[in-house]
C-alpha cells in the first residue's frame, strides 16, 4: 500500500477532511471559533483546521505584531473558490496584519505550464482586481511577483535548500517531484519564512491561510523554521486550512472547467443561468419535495449561500429548514439565489473599474522593493 498524501500539485479534491486530524496533525479549528465568529467562514465551520493557530489568537487579541502571508496560484480566472481566500487576507490586514501576498508566477509557469507574460497578466488583472474591488488595500501590504522579488529573498530561498535533503523532498512530495516542484517548494518556504527575516520586519508569528492540499508545504516550511530557528529566531509559521468550495455541478471546482464556477468578472446574465442548472439536492418531482424535503447538504445552490451570499445565520437557517421540511422548491430558491449573486456581481464589477488607483499604488510600492 503506498503511503497516503496531500498533494498540493493535485486535483485538490478531499474526500474526507476529518481523516486529516488523524492523517496528518492538523488540529481542529473548534478552540476559536467562538472568539472569532464574526468570520463567517469560522463560524460555519468552512475553517476547518489549524496548526498553532494560539499564537495568531493572542496576537490578534493583544494587538500585537504579526504577519499574514499566502500566495496566489495565477493560472485562470478568479472565481468564488478564490474568493473564499480573498476574504480571509483582507479580514487579517483588518485586524492589522503585516499583509504579504505573492504571486506564484514562477510556479505557474515551471509546474502548470502557464506562460510567465500570462501568469502576470492573470495575477494583476484577475487576483489583484479583485482583491482590490472586495477591499484588499495598500496599507501594511507587500505584494511581490515570485519571478521578480528582491535579492534578500533568493538569497533567503537557496540557504533553504542546505537544510531539506532529496530523500525528504521525495517522502513529502512522491516520486514524481520534478525539479519544477522541487524548486517551487523551496520557493514557496521562502515566501511563508522570509517575512521574518530582519530586512522584512524580523521574527513574528506568521498566518498561512490555505486549502488542506498544501499543507505538505507548511510542513516542510515548518520543520524548515526549526531547522534555521538558531540563525535566524523564526516563529514556526501557523496555518489554517478550509473547506473547498465544491463545483456548480457537484463535483471539484476547476479553472479549467467553466461550467464548474462562477468567476467574479461573470455577465450577471450569464451568472445567473448557471446558477439555475446548477446541481441541487432536490427531489425528482414537486411533489416528491414537497413530501421529502431537499438535501441541502448536497446542494451547490445552497453552497454558494453559505459561502457567500446570505450573512445573516437566522436567514440562513431558514433557508435549511425550509429546504429540508419541503417548504422550498428548488425552481424558487434558485431565482432567489439567481437575484442575490446578480446584485453582488454587478456591485462587485462596479468597484473593480474603482479599483485601478489601488493596484497601481501596490504595484507602485513593489517598485521600489521593501527597501532593503
Ligand atoms: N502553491 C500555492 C498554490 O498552488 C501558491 C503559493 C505560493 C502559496 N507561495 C505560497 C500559498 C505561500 C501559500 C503560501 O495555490
Ligand atoms: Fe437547494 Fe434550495 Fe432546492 Fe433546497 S430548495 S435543494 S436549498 S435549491
Amino acid at each position: 500500500m503506498t503511503e497516503k498524501r496531500l498533494d498540493p500539485w493535485g486535483r485538490g479534491d478531499i474526500e474526507d477532511y476529518g481523516n486529516l486530524f488523524k492523517e496528518f496533525g492538523i488540529e481542529p479549528f473548534d478552540k476559536y471559533r467562538e472568539k472569532f465568529q464574526e468570520n463567517r467562514y469560522v463560524r460555519r465551520g468552512i475553517i476547518f483546521g489549524q496548526r498553532d493557530y494560539g499564537r495568531i489568537a493572542d496576537a490578534i487579541e493583544k494587538k500585537k505584531r504579526y504577519a499574514m502571508m499566502t500566495g496566489l496560484m495565477p493560472s485562470g480566472k478568479f472565481h468564488f473558490g478564490h474568493k473564499m481566500v480573498a476574504d480571509q487576507i483582507i479580514w487579517y490586514q483588518g485586524k492589522g496584519a503585516d499583509t504579504f501576498i505573492c504571486s506564484a508566477d514562477l510556479e505557474a509557469t515551471v509546474v502548470r505550464d502557464v506562460a510567465p507574460e500570462i501568469a502576470r497578466k492573470t495575477a494583476v488583472e484577475e487576483y489583484l482586481t479583485n482583491y482590490v474591488a472586495l477591499g484588499l488595500t495598500e496599507k501594511n501590504l507587500t505584494f511581490w511577483f515570485q519571478s521578480d522579488y528582491v535579492v534578500p529573498y533568493y538569497r533567503f530561498r537557496d540557504r533553504l535548500s542546505k537544510k531539506v535533503t532529496l530523500n525528504e523532498l521525495k517522502g513529502i512530495y512522491g516520486d514524481d517531484l520534478t525539479t519544477g516542484k522541487l524548486f517551487s517548494a523551496i520557493t514557496q518556504a521562502a515566501d511563508i519564512l522570509h517575512p521574518q527575516l530582519k530586512e522584512f520586519g524580523g521574527p513574528r508569528p506568521t498566518i498561512v491561510p490555505v486549502g488542506a492540499d498544501q499543507d505538505p508545504h507548511i510542513r516542510l516550511t515548518r520543520d524548515l523554521a526549526a531547522r534555521f530557528q538558531g540563525e535566524y529566531g523564526f516563529f514556526p509559521p501557523s496555518s489554517t486550512y478550509h473547506k473547498f468550495m465544491r463545483g456548480l455541478n457537484g463535483g471539484k471546482m476547476s479553472s479549467s472547467d467553466p461550467s464548474s464556477y462562477i468567476s467574479l468578472t461573470e455577465e450577471p446574465e450569464t451568472a445567473k443561468k448557471k446558477i439555475m442548472s446548477s446541481k441541487t439536492g432536490g427531489r425528482a418531482t414537486v411533489k416528491e419535495q414537497k413530501e421529502l424535503g431537499g438535501i441541502p447538504e448536497q446542494c451547490m445552490v445552497y453552497e454558494m449561500l453559505v459561502y457567500h451570499l446570505v450573512d445573516s445565520d437566522k436567514e440562513l437557517e431558514q433557508v435549511y429548514s425550509n429546504c429540508k421540511t419541503g417548504g422550498r422548491i428548488c425552481g424558487e430558491c434558485k431565482k432567489i439565489c439567481a437575484e442575490k449573486l446578480a446584485l453582488f456581481l454587478k456591485e462587485h464589477q462596479k468597484r473593480r473599474k474603482e479599483a485601478s488607483k489601488t493596484v497601481e499604488k501596490i504595484l507602485e510600492k513593489r517598485k521600489h522593493g521593501t527597501g532593503c
